[in-house]
């Protein structure tokens, strides 16, 4: 049997790791996180969060402030995103549950088709794959344009047939920060009589304010006709602690088959609008929390400095020699790629950790080059001079390193890799040769990265499995 410890020493242990972890406030962690650069906000989320982390979502007679707050955040996204009198809502614990849920609702709606479809840009967030592998709804997915990585609306349009039961826009993609055309995508599902689920849930609490700030944001949410609902994250461009998504439905009617119950035991009746069953206060009331406390007026204040922030980003990563930003981004988020194979942006990122800066590498996808992405928030505002100087340098040394040259004998092997019959042995021989030990993430991830962009989509998704068992391996 341990002992317990004193709370000081179990949380001056969890501050001890947590410094290990990469900085979630002050603009240098350009993914993952979002920072309003507003100590204030943190305080009164982790107070609200506090307050209500005991009460349990499951029950919502039970707990009846649960109830009102959800209502009550619900009320404040319908009109912001250009919701009806009819539109409804339901908080989920994140972008990826929202999305399952969309995929589920839109298939349940069909119990007559058997074998359901879901037709999406090539862009969609990876949540719809998970859905897809979830739900048994087959992803179609259709290239995007080549050049504006949007989605295309007529090969999306064609690729709809009698067993779709969804389309899927996004507002923005998450790789290149692009809005899909969402009016038209929308047009060609309600002519067929299809769902259309439009994934804000990067862009959807930013662009609106984006829009007033004079951005040509073309119309992307639930007042677009033929648009049945739209995902919208809380734990993004909303500044809530992680764990808060929204689902918007165009109507009731629409979201009934996203809810549960089952009185198939002799417990209590499980009844569930969301997937999760107990469900946390905590989120909830932080969300709830945050957003009276910043109002519109304090989204568009943020919104403003975020917007201020990624133009000064992007003109500035454009004036440095061998970069290039993809696309037209029209929201808060870039993808950075290399102009020659000379140089590696693999290493450039690495060259940024250097410096104290996370920027995510993006693979090659079709035609969208290996890069670096970028999600700026509004902490980012009066570190553009730094991040870009050092980006400069990163860049400066990654080229004269020159790109990460694999062993063409890594390669062959690489390629001659089956991802259906990959052994334990041929993980752990990939692991050594790409320096690994199997149980943390080495400081420089340029090779392993080009490891993996030799791999097939699917056999990096194999490795990549491998590899999540090896790093929870339950031993401490
Ligand atoms: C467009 C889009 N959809 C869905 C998601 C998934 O959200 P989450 O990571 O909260 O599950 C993301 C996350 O970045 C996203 O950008």
């Amino acid at each position: 049997m341990t002992a317990g410890l004193p709370a000081d020493q179990v949380l001056d242990e969890l501050r001890t790791m947590r410094g290990g972890d990469l900085p979630t406030h002050g603009g240098r962690t350009l993914a993952y996180v979002y920072d309003s650069g507003l100590s204030g906000v943190d305080d009164l989320a982790a107070a609200a969060h506090a307050l209500a982390s005991s009460a349990n979502g499951l029950d919502p007679t039970a707990f009846p402030s649960l109830m009102r707050m959800e209502n009550e955040i619900v009320a404040t996204a319908v009109p912001l995103l250009g919701g009806g009198e009819s539109a409804v809502g339901s908080v989920t614990s994140g972008g990826t549950e929202s999305c399952l849920l969309a995929v589920q609702a839109a298939r349940d709606a069909h119990p007559e088709i058997e074998a359901p479809r879901m037709v999406l840009a090539t862009t969609a967030h990876a949540a719809f794959h998970k859905a897809a592998h979830y739900f048994g709804v087959e992803a179609v997915s259709v290239p995007v344009d080549p050049a504006t990585f949007r989605a295309d609306p007529d090969a999306m349009a064609a690729a709809i047939d009698d067993r779709t039961v969804l389309v899927v826009a996004s507002a923005p993609s998450y790789a290149h920060g692009v809005v899909d055309p969402v009016e038209q995508i929308a047009a060609a599902a309600a002519r067929r009589g299809v769902r259309c689920h439009v994934d804000a849930c990067i862009g959807g609490w930013v662009l609106p304010q984006l829009r007033k700030l004079g951005v040509p944001v073309p119309a992307f949410d639930l007042s677009v006709p033929g648009v049945t609902s739209l995902s919208v994250d809380l734990h993004k461009y909303a500044y809530c602690p992680k764990g808060t998504s929204l689902l918007l439905h165009a109507s009731a009617e629409l979201r009934r088959p996203q809810f549960f119950a089952s009185a198939r035991w002799p417990g209590y009746t499980m009844l569930n609008s969301t997937m999760q069953s107990t469900r946390s206060g905590g989120p909830l009331a932080a969300a709830w929390a945050v957003l009276r406390h910043l109002g519109d007026a304090g989204y568009a204040r943020l919104a403003s400095l975020t917007l201020e922030s990624v133009r000064r980003i992007r003109a500035g990563v454009e004036a440095i020699d061998g970069l290039r930003v993809l696309g037209d981004p029209e929201s808060t988020l870039l993808a950075v790629a290399a102009d020659t194979d000379e140089l590696d942006v693999f290493t450039v990122a690495d060259e940024m950790t250097e410096r104290r800066w996370y920027v995510q590498p993006q693979f090659g996808f079709e035609s969208s080059p290996a890069n670096l992405h970028l999600t700026v928030t509004a902490a980012n505002n009066g570190t553009e001079p730094q991040l870009l100087a050092d980006f400069g340098e990163a860049v400066d040394t990654a080229r004269r390193a020159g790109p990460v040259r694999l062993a063409p004998e890594l390669v062959t092997v690489i390629e001659a890799l089956d991802p259906a019959q990959l052994s334990a042995e041929q993980f752990a021989g990939l692991l050594t040769a790409a320096g690994l030990d199997g149980v943390s993430a080495p400081k420089r991830m340029a090779e392993v990265n080009a490891m993996l962009a030799v791999a097939s989509p699917r056999l990096r998704e194999r490795l990549l499995v491998e590899f999540l068992g090896a790093i929870y391996s339950g031993r401490g």
